[in-house]
């Protein structure tokens, strides 16, 4: 068998920019058993059809207990953030999905448009009164825009937001095992207060929709997977957005040929937000996957029971996919990225995901004719981990 290949070795450099190591490993095959910088072993695909086909390989499990693996010691309860349809397999997961596929069509986040327009007006206007004409992309419209969106569609109030983002912030990106711990905790807690909450007074929002259900029909949602629910909905509606909005406007304004094309041509808005997705997208790696048998990868057979990363940054960048796929061209044929995933986890959030990515950019593009990174933006600190891929801040300007 291959050499596991250190990740942590390549050092801060694969933070700030992986894709020279993805083509790097690209080159030498499509599977590699890597150990990734948190110290997990996994196998890593980072060829274009070996990552769309692993995303729809039955025999790649999501559900823990099903791959017979323990993450958390045997004796551990099943943690409740993992009831989720992404964590689950069928029959759970087509169940679970079911419950609020209807909530997030294209139709229905169709109604939605006014009041993320509204939203990304307010945002704007109260970024543009900024007296040196500077700020904070991140802090002053990517992450408030899908977090005030997400937070109004389930019902949680304004005032827990800032708090909930700390949490949500340290389970995706976790700055130690105690502190995420006590994210996971405090999250748990706070969510099942609001569930209560919404018990007791039913609002017009989707988790009082969601709470009449489990009440209903007691064997639909257990307490634990409403919960699971809430919790992902929450989490995979504001922690990906803002990297959409943040990453894919750092790619605009780094080619200004790009960015005088789309000024010059409104029409080609939605492609520019595919080929954002497929260049620099939110997502670096899908969650974890675990063999339940045997399987075999590109030519490698990973033993069963092992965890697989499936490498969406990597498969966005393979040349036996996209022509020359370092270009950043608003222009190109994007079809086919696997930013939003493939198979039965395909994001569901997808359409809200671009309709709100399309705001924003085309809103931003209006309102800032002179719009330019600022000092600052060629030495940004990156989101850490495996899973996102996004910076902390992005300094603009706009005078
Ligand atoms: C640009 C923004 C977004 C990106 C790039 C993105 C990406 C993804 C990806 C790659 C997956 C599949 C992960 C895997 O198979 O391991 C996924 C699943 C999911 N996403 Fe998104 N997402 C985005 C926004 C959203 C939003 C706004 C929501 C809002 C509700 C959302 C909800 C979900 C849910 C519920 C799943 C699980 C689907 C399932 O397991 O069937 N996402 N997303």
């Amino acid at each position: 068998m291959a050499d596991i290949i250190d990740l942590s070795a390549y050092g801060p450099d694969f933070v700030a920019d992986p894709h020279p190591y993805y083509a790097e490993l690209r080159a030498q095959g499509p599977v590699h058993h890597v150990r990734i910088p948190e110290g997990q072993e996994a196998w890593l695909i980072v060829g274009y059809e070996e990552a769309r086909a692993a995303l729809a390989d039955p025999r790649l499990a999501k559900d823990w207990t099903r791959a017979g693996i323990t993450l958390m010691g045997p004796e551990e309860p099943v943690e409740w953030e993992f009831m989720n349809m992404l964590d689950a397999d069928p029959p759970q997961h087509t169940r679970l999905r079911k419950l609020v596929a209807r909530e997030f069509t294209t139709r229905r986040v169709e109604a939605l448009r006014p009041r993320v327009q509204q939203i990304t007006d307010d945002l704007l206007d109260a970024m543009l009164a900024a007296p040196d004409g500077r700020a904070d992309l991140v802090e002053a419209l990517a992450f408030p825009l899908p977090m005030t969106v997400i937070c109004e569609l389930l019902g949680v109030p304004d005032i827990d937001r800032e708090t909930f983002r700390a949490w949500s912030n340290e389970l995706i990106s976790p700055t130690g095992e105690e502190e995420s711990a006590a994210a996971a905790r405090d999250m748990s807690v706070y969510l099942a207060g609001l569930i209560e909450d919404k018990r007791q007074a039913p609002g017009e929002d989707l988790l009082s929709a969601l709470v009449r259900t489990s009440d209903e029909d007691g064997d639909q949602l257990s307490r634990q997977e409403l919960l699971g629910m809430a919790f992902l909905l929450l989490v995979a509606g504001h922690e990906t957005t803002v990297n959409l909005i943040a990453n894919g406007v750092r790619a605009l304004l780094r080619h200004p040929g790009q960015l005088a094309a789309l000024r010059a041509d409104a029409s080609l808005l939605d492609n520019a937000v595919e080929e954002m997705l497929r260049y620099e997208g939110p997502v670096e790696n899908a969650t974890w996957r675990f063999t339940t048998e045997p399987v075999e990868i590109g030519g490698t057979v990973v033993p069963a029971g092992e965890f697989v990363l499936v490498g969406l940054a990597a498969a966005g960048r393979a040349a036996e996919r996209f022509t020359a796929p370092d270009t950043f061209d608003i222009t190109r044929e994007t079809r086919g990225h696997l930013a939003f995933g493939h198979g039965i986890h395909f994001c569901l959030g997808a359409p809200l995901a671009r309709m709100e990515g399309r705001t924003a950019v085309r809103t931003l593009l209006d309102r800032c004719p002179e719009l330019a990174l600022d000092t600052g933006a060629d030495a940004l600190t990156w989101r850490t981990g495996m899973l996102m891929r996004g910076p902390h801040h992005l300094p603009v300007r706009w005078r």
